[in-house]
């Protein structure tokens, strides 16, 4: 398995993608396939010699037009594990704004020679557009309240190692489904392998039409606490949401907040999920938090394993079309009159 992590990756017959922009198309396959490769690189990571040599040469960068502490982390750390160069390109401040400005600043860091863009934008579809227009490899890092595909890899990847499978479990995604991408993500992972979806949340932040991708809607945490297998709590989004959405946060956190005495009445087994950051005594108390139930931190570390598994999946499939291309005999483009 050494061998073959330290050379450079060539395409799976099961993986034939150039980017990752989003779950809602990728077939249950596809996730099957990047959930096995992230097998392998959560071996790597628990080597003491955390590294291998299958992406020297190329490079990763990160385009962050909105704040990231793990996705931003873990994204440089996946790169540098697989030996790529990374380089991280933060916007602070308003002046870049969308439309040309940002596909030409994203033009330029692509002219020094980048072979993967890892993007986090405010707006929902700004890493589609860069793949439209960009010949390396984007991924989605988060696009407003659209789509965080890494997160919702990471959370099911979590879910399958800790409970050994996904298909029939119960999952609730309890808080802002409405302002969530994680949520989103979610949603098309977990249905996609086969697990019963509850979304759960104030009716302000529950859009009904969420239905449409296939899940249950509640609006009461205690009603349907006995019945999940895993609890995924979601930040409530203020930055994404108008004022006066629910009435306070003590209230919200009353409702929603999984506390020691809503554990109780859960199952033994649930598992305790967060993408983070986590507002302590907001959506999670301290003790359930850093309890046995908690699977946070595992989260973290998955998510490592996740990431070089996309890194190294699309770079696999970069170097066949590269090679496809080389093979391709040459076309007489000039007509002779
Ligand atoms: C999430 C995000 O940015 O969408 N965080 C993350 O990537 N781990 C969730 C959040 O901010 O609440």
């Amino acid at each position: 398995m050494t061998v073959e992590l330290d050379a450079p990756p060539r395409a799976t017959p099961s993986w034939t993608r150039r980017h990752l922009l989003g779950l809602e198309d990728l077939s249950a396959a596809e996730i099957e396939t990047i959930l096995r490769k992230a097998d392998d690189f959560l071996e790597v990571s628990q080597r003491s010699r955390k590294k291998v040599a299958a992406l020297t040469g190329r490079v990763v960068l990160n385009l962050f037009f909105e704040p990231s502490t793990r996705t931003r982390t873990s994204f440089s750390l996946a790169a540098r594990r697989l030996s790529a160069d990374t380089v991280d390109f933060t916007v602070t401040g308003s002046s870049t704004s969308k439309g040309e400005s940002f596909i030409d600043t994203a033009r330029n860091l692509e002219a020094m020679g980048v072979d993967v863009m890892v993007v986090r934008h405010s707006s929902p579809g700004a890493p589609h557009l860069l793949a439209q227009h960009l010949n390396c490899s984007v991924i989605n890092a988060g696009d407003g309240a659209h789509e965080h595909p890494t997160q919702g890899l990471l959370d099911v990847y979590t879910i399958q190692r800790s409970k050994g499978r996904v298909a029939g479990l119960t999952v609730g995604l309890i808080g802002d489904i409405a302002h969530s991408r994680v949520a989103r993500s979610n949603i098309h992972a977990l249905t996609k392998l086969g697990a019963r979806v509850i979304v759960c949340g104030p009716p302000t932040l529950v859009p009904p039409t969420i239905r449409r991708l296939g899940v249950e809607i509640a609006h009461r945490f205690d009603d349907i606490l006995p019945q999940l297998d895993v609890v995924n709590l979601l930040r409530v989004q203020f930055e994404r949401q108008r004022k006066g959405l629910f009435p306070s946060i003590h209230e919200y956190a009353a409702l929603f907040g999984m506390d020691s005495q809503r554990l109780r009445r859960a199952k033994d087994d649930v598992l305790i999920l967060a993408p983070g950051p986590i507002n302590r005594g907001v959506e999670v108390t301290p003790e359930v938090a850093d309890g046995p139930n908690s699977a946070i931190l595992q989260q973290v570390t998955n998510g490592l394993a996740i990431r070089m598994a996309v890194l190294y999946l699309l770079c696999g499939q970069r170097s066949a079309e590269r090679q496809a291309n080389e093979n391709a005999p040459v076309r007489e483009t000039a007509e002779t009159p």
